[in-house]
């Protein structure tokens, strides 16, 4: 089947960057260790050594050989792609991984070049990227900010050395925050830090730690993930083992509070439900996910999404490039889905009603708009506007399930 090409409003770019020195116990993302590419020494991935001046290093001596190879293939890709779909320029560009900060400033540079050289990026466009803490330094901002990056992302996941243990994070405690304040210091006025709550053997104090420290460091977006056990993680095996013990409902919810409690009254807001955000330090990117936007995904295992198409290319970094290599023609997909209106439907549902903003009520049913009416009637749901409905404060913890409820009720 053809596919139809963007559509022309804000339009994203992920691009997924699939190296880690290792990898975290919890983690079930598609990234690959050296040892897994074959690589024999993890000086071999030769871009991670920490406060070393990327500048000082050619792109030879510092990138090992797959990851040479992954660059050339994306920047294929990229321009396959642009040629292929007419893709419009990039609103938003977001590298994330896996550890994109692996690469190095110039690394990230080549591939932000490449966006702005197939699609292009748009004047004020967002340019994002995901960072491990212990793999940046303030030349490698300042190098990030000269190639036209406007937002970083830093794993955190917390301030607790105990629970970084469980957790099998490599960074100090500390870390985290002096980043975040060397990329703002460098002149990114958009930083996010990344939590995880919810981790065996966390206390109430960890979490009230770890949110003091994330204020302290400044930055004008949040994001606090509930820790999942993803099955075939070394986390599943051990709570399996009984080595670790999950999180209980209740203990998740009281944290979640507290990590609500905290950055509201220091003037962040939440506008998703698993994130906070200064006015106007929103992650655009993001948005245009959870409003049922496009974005091409570049890379290894990133999914897209144009219009009623989504998009997943293969996973294994060997592969993505011999798919490349194979043609010039060749993208590197393993899978395209025609998405139905009613999958549509969903999942725009689905994304919305975990907005602040929530959705139009017209987009539903009538029997869904009913079991909304329910719902606004147990104080779960509000109406911000009049034809508008949104999870409240006591709703947020429970959106999930209101959210398969009102799917469910769906006659049509
Ligand atoms: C996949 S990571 C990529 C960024 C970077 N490599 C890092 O770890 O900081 C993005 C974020 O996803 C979150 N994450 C990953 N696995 C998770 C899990 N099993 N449960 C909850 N959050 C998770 C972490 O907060 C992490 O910072
Ligand atoms: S560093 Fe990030 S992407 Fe890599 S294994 Fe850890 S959580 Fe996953």
């Amino acid at each position: 089947m053809p596919l139809r090409t963007a559509r022309n409003d804000t339009f994203g770019v992920y691009v997924h960057v699939p190296f880690c020195v290792t990898r975290c116990g919890y983690c079930d993302f598609n990234t690959y260790t050296p040892g897994e590419l074959g690589i024999p020494q993890r000086a071999s991935l030769a871009v991670d050594a920490p406060r070393r001046s990327s500048a000082s290093l050619s792109p030879s001596q510092r990138l090992s050989s797959p990851v040479l190879q992954y660059l050339d293939a994306l920047e294929r890709e990229l321009a396959r792609a642009t040629e292929r779909f007419r893709l419009p320029a990039a609103d938003t560009v977001f590298i994330g991984g896996g550890t994109p900060s692996l690469l190095g400033a110039d690394g990230l540079t080549r591939i932000v070049n490449a966006v702005r050289s197939s699609m292009g990026i748009t004047p004020h466009a967002e340019v994002t990227t995901e960072s491990n803490p212990e793999s940046t330094s303030p030349e490698f901002f300042a190098a990030l900010r000269k190639a036209g990056f406007t937002r970083v992302s830093l794993g955190m996941q917390s301030v607790s050395e105990k629970v970084l243990a469980v957790l099998d994070r490599r960074h100090t405690p500390g870390r985290p925050v002096t980043a975040a304040q060397e990329a703002r210091a460098a002149g990114f006025d958009h930083v996010n830090l990344d939590l995880i709550y919810g981790t065996p053997g966390e206390t109430d104090d960890d979490v009230r730690r770890s949110v003091d420290a994330v204020l302290e460091a400044g930055v004008d977006h949040v994001s606090a993930y509930s820790l999942i056990i993803e099955r075939g993680t070394a986390m599943a095996r051990k709570v399996r083992r009984g080595e670790v013990e999950e999180t209980d409902e209740d203990t998740l919810a009281r944290r979640y509070d507290l990590i609500d409690q905290r950055l509201t009254s220091d003037g962040l807001r939440w506008y998703e439900v698993s994130n906070w955000a200064c006015p106007g330090g929103e992650c655009r990117h993001n948005l245009v996910y959870w409003r049922d936007g496009d974005w091409w995904g570049a890379g290894p295992g990133a999914h897209g999404h144009l219009g009623d198409q989504r998009f997943v290319n293969v996973k294994h970094p060997a592969r993505y490039a011999a798919m490349i290599c194979q043609s010039d023609e060749t993208l590197p997909l393993k899978d395209i889905e025609n998405l139905t209106s009613e999958e549509r439907h969903e999942e725009r549902v689905m994304l919305a009603l975990r907005l602040a903003e929530g959705m139009d009520v017209d987009h539903l049913s009538s029997s869904a708009a009913a079991k909304a009416e329910e719902f606004i009637t147990d104080g779960l749901l509000w109406r911000p506007s009049p034809n508008r409905i949104a999870v409240t404060d006591r709703g947020r913890l429970l959106a999930d399930g209101i959210i398969t409820d009102i799917l469910v009720s769906d006659d049509t």
